[in-house]
């Protein structure tokens, strides 16, 4: 029915189902808690956003950036980062919706063009929340329930949720004002809520849930990466110190399709491009060469990390071998199949310059594992697991 008002309005709601006044009595769906919750939400979602933005930069550099080959913690700190607070902020998600989900049915559904552009955008933001931090979860439990690449769905999903979340801030941001503010009730009791006979859990029982399930989560995972919490990170797809050699593994060389290839007799390390003198090298040509021992990290995308003892030939040692110049950009390339998922990658000058970036033929004072990448692989200071490219067969000089 309407009272002759045009436009959006429709002023008496049908008094069917959620519609019903008294529909939602919970004092637990409170703007206030949406507030505290929100704000939780806007600071980790920045997080994640800003650290998986710098982990695609790195892994796909514009012309302009060069991640630097120091300090060698960084991407092991950003990558953390990014992982602990995505699985922290599933409780703080799961306790906003349901705070706001009688919202939904609030009455008119839609007020003004503003009003309309505000709930379009929670389509983005709910659905672009949820989407992230399921295949986030499922990305690091190695579980790949879909068919589509996760990274570039990661990626785009990422930049549609922050989109959605700046005008949803857009929007909140006088209730949450007002919300916080002093003149606003402070936040009640157990006893309040009791009294209404909607249980006895509190406003700030619910966000004691909501944030204690966050750290509860982040200690039941970090261990991952956090060395000292191995132990009770219970729920860590990694523990960092268990894998061939002590070393955790992602890609085995069955997996990756190249065990003839790399356990054959005819093995050859070609260094070619722009050299001097193209370089065809045996395992022991290399075993033969002034050999580099230095502690480095091996910083995966899923948020786990470990650290081992590597021995092996500066790339740079390489190019003075072959007569180019040092400062030149090199792209390592695998045996896998050529354009098979992190097959190659590139090492731009100031990465070639830093001596610890090396071939490595041992690791933790053995020849390496296959699934470490024997005979040879890539590893180097401050760069993501995916880019330590294993099982390697050539240096291409640019
Ligand atoms: C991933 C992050 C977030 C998600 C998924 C989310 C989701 C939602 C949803 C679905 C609603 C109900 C919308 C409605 O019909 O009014 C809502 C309401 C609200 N949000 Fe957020 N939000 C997020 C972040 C934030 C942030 C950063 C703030 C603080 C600036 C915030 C403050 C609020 C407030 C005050 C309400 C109104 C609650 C009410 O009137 O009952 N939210 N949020």
């Amino acid at each position: 029915m309407s009272h002759g008002r045009s436009g959006w309005e429709r002023t008496v709601p049908p008094r069917v189902g959620p519609f019903r006044e008294g529909a939602f009595r919970s004092p637990l769906h409170s703007v206030r808690v949406a507030a505290v919750l929100g704000i939780a939400l806007g600071v980790a979602f920045t997080v994640c956003f800003v650290t998986g933005f710098l982990s695609h930069l790195i892994q796909h550099p514009p012309s302009f950036f060069e991640w630097p080959a120091r300090p060698d913690w960084l991407y092991r700190l950003t990558q953390g980062i990014h992982v602990s607070t995505g699985i922290a902020s599933i409780p703080l998600l799961l306790a906003k919706l349901w705070t706001v989900y009688p919202r939904f049915w609030t009455w008119p559904p839609l007020r003004s063009a503003a009003h309309l552009i505000e709930r379009l955008a929670l389509l983005p933001l709910v659905g672009g929340s949820l989407f992230l931090l399921f295949t986030g979860v499922g990305s690091i439990a190695r579980w790949f329930p879909w068919s589509f690449s996760f990274p570039p769905a990661h990626y785009a999903a990422a930049w549609v949720t922050i989109g959605a979340l700046i005008v949803h801030v857009g929007a909140k941001a006088g209730a949450t004002r007002l919300a916080l503010s002093s003149r606003s009730p402070e936040l009640d009791t157990g006893a309040v809520a009791a009294e209404r006979g909607w249980g006895s859990l509190s406003r700030r029982g619910l966000l004691g849930a909501a944030f204690g399930g966050a750290a509860a989560l982040w200690l039941a995972t970090a261990g991952q990466t956090v060395r000292p919490l191995a132990s009770i990170s219970v729920l860590a797809p990694r523990d960092p110190r268990v894998g061939p050699q002590g070393l955790p593994v992602n890609k085995t060389a069955s997996s990756a399709g190249v065990v003839d290839a790399a356990t054959a007799d005819g093995w050859r390390l070609t260094v070619e491009g722009s050299v001097a003198t193209p370089l065809t090298l045996s395992l022991e040509d290399l075993r033969s060469m002034r050999l580099r021992e230095a502690d480095l990290v091996i910083a995966c995308v899923d948020g786990w990390s470990a650290t081992g003892r590597w021995r092996g030939v500066p790339v740079r040692d390489l190019l003075a071998l072959a007569g180019a110049s040092p400062s030149s950009a090199v792209t390592i390339e695998s045996l896998q199949r050529p354009g098979a998922a992190y097959a190659s990658s590139d090492l731009h000058p100031g990465q070639v310059a830093d001596p610890d970036t090396m071939l490595a033929v041992e690791l933790n004072g053995a020849p390496l594992h296959i699934d470490h990448g024997f005979p040879v692989r890539l590893i180097g200071p401050n760069r993501p697991g995916v880019q330590q490219t294993k099982w390697v067969a050539g240096v291409v000089v640019s």
